[in-house]
């Protein structure tokens, strides 16, 4: 007798694996379950039927049943993870999921504003040359004729490194350094990092500026409107009109201020012109003849204009923005707008 159910239980054990195996669900997996391993279950059947044997022969068989229970239990465990793993599987590789695509960069307004700058003036045939942030007093203001106790050179506007560093306030400082290099003809256009000790909403410490400059035989006032005319067409629209205002710089004589029409109201007057239909985008005027004495220049044989203008300005009027410091705030919403 008790043969026959050691014989019973290894086919409860041989069936449940395979139902376990062949559960192609864990609804159809909780149902084999149930029928092997529940309540009233095969395995519970059997250990009624244990209890019913001879006394000798129940250690025999009672071994035999607890071994199925181990064998069966571990069966449903490990056809249970194999189902788990398959689902997981199967969210992880949905292939009619698109990929996903990594965010691609571009170029900071600012850098794109400068090159858009510089392109303009390399098609009217100016070249393109940089320099150091860190200058000395001579190129940023003495050689630049600014007097000794010229407001710009206190503390107040200037950022020192040294008693005799400081961080250009302009890019201008490359006029003189660029003449005292070459010999005119001078066609060049140089832009840069620039440092002032200020800050509001059209004010950053750090800010930049493309410097102009042009030395040839025989320049004219009418030369700098005509190149500063083509500019702003090119840069903003092709009608764009220009207004020069009498200016001063140390460095240059006579000095204009330019504005444009502008951008919004064209020249009827709005609140980004504070009603006056203008908006001053540069400095400028003709190379003041003190400063061709600091780098050799002839100033009866040359003549020549120079400017320059905020990047940072230029691209707030072109895009329509009003807070300088949004530039620097590297807010990916303000800067994936351009
Ligand atoms: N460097 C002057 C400024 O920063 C601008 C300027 C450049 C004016 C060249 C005249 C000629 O304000």
């Amino acid at each position: 007798m008790s043969s026959g159910l050691i014989e019973r239980i290894r086919e409860a054990v041989d069936s449940a694996l395979q139902a376990f195996q062949a559960a192609p669900s864990a609804g159809a997996l909780e149902a084999a379950r149930i029928e092997f391993l529940g309540a009233k279950g095969r395995l519970a059947e059997l250990m009624k039927a244990l209890g019913a044997l001879p006394k000798e022969e129940r250690p025999e068989a009672g071994s035999a049943a607890n071994a199925a229970r181990q064998a069966i239990t571990a069966a449903h465990q490990a056809a249970a993870a194999a189902l788990e793993r398959q689902a997981g599987a199967a969210d992880l590789l949905d292939v009619t999921l698109p990929g996903r695509r990594q965010p691609r960069g571009h170029q900071h307004v600012v850098s794109r504003t400068a090159a858009e700058i510089c392109d303009i003036f390399a098609r009217l045939g100016f070249s393109l040359v940089e320099g150091p942030e860190v200058e000395t007093d001579f190129y940023n203001f003495e050689a630049l004729n600014f007097p000794p106790d010229h407001p710009a050179r206190d503390m107040q506007d200037t950022l020192f490194v040294s008693r005799e560093l400081l961080l250009r306030t302009h890019t201008s400082p490359m006029q003189v350094r660029t003449m005292e290099k070459t010999q005119p003809p001078v066609w060049v256009v140089v832009p840069g990092k620039t440092y002032r000790r200020d800050s509001d909403i059209s004010h950053s410490p750090m800010f930049h500026q493309v410097e102009g400059l042009v030395v040839d035989q025989g320049i004219t006032f009418a030369d700098l409107k005509g190149v500063l005319t083509a500019f702003a067409a090119a840069m903003f629209s092709p009608d764009t009109q220009i207004r020069l205002r009498p200016s001063f710089f140390p460095f240059t004589e006579p000095s204009a201020e330019v504005d444009i029409a502008c951008v919004l109201c064209h020249g009827a007057g709005c609140r980004l012109c504070k009603g006056t239909g203008w908006l001053e985008i540069l400095g400028s005027g003709m190379v003041d003849p003190a400063v061709y004495g600091f780098v050799g220049y002839d100033p009866d044989k040359v003549s020549g204009f120079a400017f320059g203008m905020g990047i940072e300005r230029v691209a707030m009027l072109k895009y329509g923005l009003d807070d300088i410091r949004m530039f620097y705030e590297s807010d990916l919403r303000f800067l994936t707008q351009f």
